[in-house]
């Protein structure tokens, strides 16, 4: 891939929808995740393998995955917190390679993310014991994920202030996604969970973990509860981060992150990183067919449709009730 390339991970089927005060039926977020792969997001998390008890929305990961159409050059990705959860992540899977399950296309699950926080505080709250208790609990995870040809996938959540234990220092960040790395993580995505972080505060923690690890192996997940996640990234892409996670229509929060808000949308990053090619010689915006020559964007995210991810915003946000938090998503739409 050249330099200028920006991958995104679509977290909106799980971050967003774990969020969500009521479940939502597979079929619906297999139809989300089918309409995301079709606006042409390559990468992409469909759910989670945690327990139901503290995340009921995610309890229906299994069926989802049955209703995927999976598309060959994606990934896609579960989140597990324990053994308990990949285990289930490998039944799944070698159902799929039984005899009588001849006719049934397996599952698609390339990767697994696991996930801990810079914070024992937060640590707790989300996943029952400290920083450094949840490391050693997913070690095994990751090697027998690793094992079983699966890709494995880092979180550090509450990067910059925890809405338990407040700051957040840098070396902490550092601490532990160098842990992760050990573990086998290609990557590891550093969580704004509470979207307090400003491009001067990502700057520092992001200065700190690239003592660690190139940019290339770190992924931005900024959650944009102050309206600061599109400056983060573009600070993040500035130190060489070339990976976020964003979130169709701006869906999601953390059940365990009171009053912070959904993922930055990815339709904004996508019009954020290459609209002005969109709009075309005339002056006329969004004539996709006749891209300007001149305006030939700075960043590649690959063949992303705006269009197409405009109306999966629109279309999620409405059988959610509510409207898309996505300003580039609403100005399509509007135009
Ligand atoms: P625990 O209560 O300490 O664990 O929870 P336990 O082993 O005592 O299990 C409790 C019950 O859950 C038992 O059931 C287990 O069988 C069951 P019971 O006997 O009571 O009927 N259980 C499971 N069921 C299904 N799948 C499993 C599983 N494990 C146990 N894998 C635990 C510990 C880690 C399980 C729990 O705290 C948990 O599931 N936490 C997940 C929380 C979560 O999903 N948070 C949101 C995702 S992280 C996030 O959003 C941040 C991120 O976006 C980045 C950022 O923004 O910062 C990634
Ligand atoms: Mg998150």
């Amino acid at each position: 891939r050249s330099s200028n390339y920006v991958r995104l991970v679509e977290v909106g089927p799980r971050d967003g929808l774990q969020n969500e005060p009521h479940p939502i039926p597979p079929p619906i977020k297999a139809d989300l995740v089918n309409r995301l792969g079709q606006a042409g997001i390559q990468s992409l998390e469909v759910g989670s393998f945690v327990s139901p008890r503290w995340i009921p929305q995610m309890a229906g990961t299994a069926e989802v995955l049955a209703l995927i159409d999976p598309l060959p050059m994606a990934d896609y990705a579960v989140l597990v917190p324990n053994m308990k959860g990949l285990d289930e992540v490998l039944r799944i899977l070698a159902a799929s390679k039984s005899p009588d399950s001849a006719a049934k296309p397996p599952p698609p699950v390339t990767e697994i993310a696991i996930f801990t926080a810079a914070t024992d505080a937060f640590a707790q709250a989300n996943t029952n014991v400290t920083v450094s208790e949840s490391l050693a609990r997913l070690a095994p995870v990751a090697r027998a994920a690793l094992d079983a040809k699966l890709k494995v996938r880092g979180y550090v959540s509450v990067i910059i202030t925890c809405p338990y234990s407040g700051r957040v220092d840098p070396k902490r960040i550092r601490d532990v996604a160098r842990e992760l790395f050990q573990m086998g993580c290609y990557e590891v995505s550093l969580g704004d969970t509470t979207g307090a972080g400003t491009p001067a505060s990502i700057r520092a923690a992001l200065e700190e973990v690239l003592k660690e690890a190139d940019g290339h192996r770190l992924a931005g997940h900024f959650h944009d509860t102050n309206g600061t996640a599109l400056a983060n990234i573009f600070a993040a892409l500035e130190l060489g981060v070339r990976t976020f996670d964003t979130s169709v229509g701006g869906l999601g929060g953390c059940p365990y992150s009171p009053g912070a808000t959904g993922n930055v949308a990815t339709e904004d990053v996508v019009y954020a990183l290459t609209g002005e090619s969109l709009y075309g010689d005339s002056g006329e915006p969004y004539s996709v067919d006749s891209q300007s020559p001149d305006l030939k964007a700075k960043w590649d995210v690959g063949p992303v449709s705006l269009p197409l991810l405009a109306e999966t915003g629109a279309w999620i946000s409405e059988i959610l009730g509510r409207e898309t938090t996505s300003r580039a998503g609403r100005a399509y739409l509007a135009r």
